[in-house]
């Protein structure tokens, strides 16, 4: 038992210590020690205060990833008004904006603009007093915003304190740095899958998914959103005195703040207008959404010169790109069936031509979506692509209503079986209750044969489709009891592909166990998640076995995952295809690669056990010996308690009874391989 003082003085050191790495690391790029060893003085330190409550404190560094929520945000008034930009549609615009500026100005040489892309996301204010992160609020109305510094303070890119560059100018004893938050593309992508899984609404866009995000009362939901931000100018700034915008994102940079890299300084008009027409080459490419391309007069002393208008300055322009968007006509309403029962309301549009593309179909997400934009069923329609999103309906073109346009209402019955629907409470999507639905057991093929799943060749939509509705599989295990010549009986087979197909199947059967968990679709086990865990677990068996609290351990895992698993794990239809796939002979590799030695010590601590049949490397005495020195409790009989039953060969009744009872199997490698 350490004193009171002695745990104090750890805790202090501790918190210094990971300020410092946190500077190495954010602000000067240069860190002094590995990731592991920084968690692990991270997890010192969280335990420490767990165990020590009257310890915490606020400005610990621990708080970075969840403070305690907040009843509502106070307000944020900017020091510096924020303003809005004005915007440029064509080049015809951007050339007046040019002409203007120079006859205000009422010079003839070539004016300088700085380029820099425009971030599709929120506008955020973060006050640094002396070179400290103190506070940050959204940009609200430009003159008064939501205080969301608990918030802010969780966006990895965002230091707490700045970076005294010897080559930058010294850092200001007050600065407002001003930025947009944004989210990339693939991270909303990830979210709004995850979120579909968990019922809970989807995000529109990224632009939405980052504001959402950020205004969380609970500090802790923002800090496990992947939130990036770029900074794109200062508000009050006493201290060092800039000649140019360029000059100011070079030391924001210094600083140890993310600016973007794709920033430009363009000499005249033209080399403006070369970096716009770049930039939107490039703009499906890039892993986040730009709207366009905001210009400002470089040089400061013209900035001040030409001024500002009531909203918008006149010395900046924001140079907009195209929206992807067209308009036509909402034919209907139908109703997609997902493999978890999710209904998804689809809209099939009059064919239209946008961004290179025909589009036929706009997802529209939700009941509460198509209530809040009021769309109708023959609506005419405004739709848009935003980079490789696919197409969404952004509103109705109310004006053209002629009263023939009816109101979309889910329907009661499931589409594809005729199953109740249902809207459970707290949910925002319906669902389909029949575990047997045809679209669901098409959708979970889909998914378990899919590229990231067991990537099962030439096993397509089409002919998931017949195999399901002649009734031929039902399960992915019924795949691997398809034979040639039940294929030969299906449409567009001939020997050839029957044998191929057949192959491409069997091929699948010793499966990397990340790939394997994929594949069985457990609600929010993605393909990262599945790495995550096939590295800590090893096994297949382990992670069957594994309890809540073993669960919660593994990084990355919190409280709705872990819950998830283990519901999954207790499902009888889950334990009965697991059954099926492993008497079909499919067992995943296991994965001893990353798995860490102590994983294996902790693995048996506080399980039940439970041994049958007969081992051949060892009796049975010295099993249960090894196995209660690994901490596990030993017992002679099978009950709902057995966290794992260890099968030699000829297994007794008691195999029948684990199986019975969804209690995780190991055979004897397993066992050795998980024995300390
Ligand atoms: S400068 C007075 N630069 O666009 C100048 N804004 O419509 C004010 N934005 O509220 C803004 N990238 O949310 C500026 N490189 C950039 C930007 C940018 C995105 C957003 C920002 C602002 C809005 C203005």
């Amino acid at each position: 038992m350490k004193s009171q003082e002695a745990v104090r003085q750890r805790i202090d050191e501790l918190r210094e210590l990971i300020r410092y790495h946190n500077y190495r690391y954010y602000a000067l790029d240069d860190p002094e020690i590995t990731d592991a060893e920084y968690d692990e003085l991270f997890r010192e330190l969280q335990a420490l205060e767990k165990a020590y409550p009257e310890f915490a404190s606020p400005d610990s560094p621990t708080a970075r990833v969840g403070f305690p929520p907040l009843e509502a945000f106070e307000p944020f008034e900017h020091p510096v008004p924020m303003l809005s930009l004005e915007n440029a549609m064509d080049e015809g615009e951007m050339v007046e904006f040019h002409l203007r500026v120079q006859k205000l100005l009422g010079v003839t040489e070539p004016i300088v603009y700085t380029a820099e892309p425009k971030m599709d996301g929120l506008a955020v204010e973060i006050l640094y007093e002396n070179g400290l992160l103190v506070r940050a609020g959204t940009r609200g109305d430009g003159y008064r915003g939501e205080d969301v510094t608990p918030n802010v303070k969780t966006i990895r890119a965002i230091p707490w304190s700045l970076y005294a560059h010897p080559e930058a100018p010294p850092i200001p004893s007050v600065l407002t740095v001003r930025c947009e938050v944004y989210m990339n593309r693939r991270d909303f992508h990830a979210l709004n899958r995850q979120r579909e899984a968990d019922g809970e609404p989807v995000f529109a866009n990224p632009r939405n998914a980052a504001a959402g995000s950020l205004r969380q009362l609970d500090s802790s939901i923002t800090a496990r959103r992947p939130l990036k931000a770029y900074c794109y100018g200062v508000g009050v700034l006493e201290g060092p005195a800039f000649q140019t915008q360029w000059d100011i994102l070079n030391a924001l940079k210094r600083w140890g703040l993310p600016v973007n890299p794709l920033s430009r300084l363009c000499d005249g008009l033209a080399a403006a207008l070369d970096y716009y027409r770049d930039l939107e080459a490039r703009r499906a490419d890039l892993p986040y959404e730009v709207d366009g391309v905001v210009y400002k007069v470089n040089r400061l002393d013209w900035q001040e010169r030409l001024g500002e208008k009531t909203r918008s300055p006149r010395w900046a322009i924001a140079y907009k790109f195209p929206a992807h968007q067209a308009q036509t006509r909402l034919r209907d309403i139908q109703v997609q069936v997902g493999r978890t029962g999710v209904l998804t309301p689809v809209a099939h549009l009059e064919p239209v031509p946008l961004a290179g593309v025909v589009i036929r179909r706009a997802t529209l997400h939700n009941m509460d979506e198509i209530a809040r934009k009021d769309i109708r069923i023959g609506d005419h329609v405004v739709v848009q692509r935003a980079g490789d999103v696919i197409p969404e309906v952004v509103r109705p073109l109310v004006e053209k209503r002629d009263g023939t346009e009816r109101l979309f209402t889910m329907p009661a019955q499931c589409p594809a079986c005729g199953g109740p629907v249902v809207r459970l409470t707290g949910e925002a999507v319906h669902r389909c209750m029949n575990r047997n639905c045809p679209a669901q057991i098409e959708g979970a093929l889909r998914h378990f044969a899919g590229r990231e799943a067991m990537n099962i060749e030439g096993l397509g939509k089409q002919i998931i489709h017949l195999l399901v509705e002649r009734g031929m599989v039902t399960t992915p295990a019924d795949l691997y009891h398809l034979t040639e010549a039940d294929l030969l009986k299906l449409p567009g087979f001939a020997e050839k592909s029957a044998q191929n197909l057949i192959q491409a199947i069997h091929k699948t059967r010793r499966p990397e166990l990340a790939s394997f968990l994929y594949a069985l679709g457990i609600p929010l086990v993605g393909t990262y998640l599945a790495a995550v865990l096939a590295d800590r677990f090893g096994s297949f068996e382990a992670l069957r076995a594994a309890r809540y609290e073993d669960l919660i351990a593994v990084e990355g895992v919190g409280d709705k995952v872990a819950e998830s698993i283990r519901r999954y794990f207790e499902n009888e239809d889950n334990e009965k295809l697991i059954r099926d796939l492993f008497e079909a002979g499919v067992r995943p590799k296991e994965a001893t690669a990353g798995k860490t030695p102590q994983a294996a010590d902790e693995f048996w601590k506080g399980k039940t056990v439970v041994l049958t049949g007969t081992l051949s490397s060892m009796t049975r005495e010295e099993a249960t010996e090894r196995l209660r020195q690994a901490g596990a409790r030993v017992s002679s009989s099978v009950s709902a308690k057995t966290d794992v039953l260890v099968v030699g060969e000829k297994p007794g009744s008691k195999l029948q009874k684990a199986r019975a009872l969804g209690v995780a199997v190991m055979d004897e490698e397993a066992f050795l391989k998980h024995l300390p």
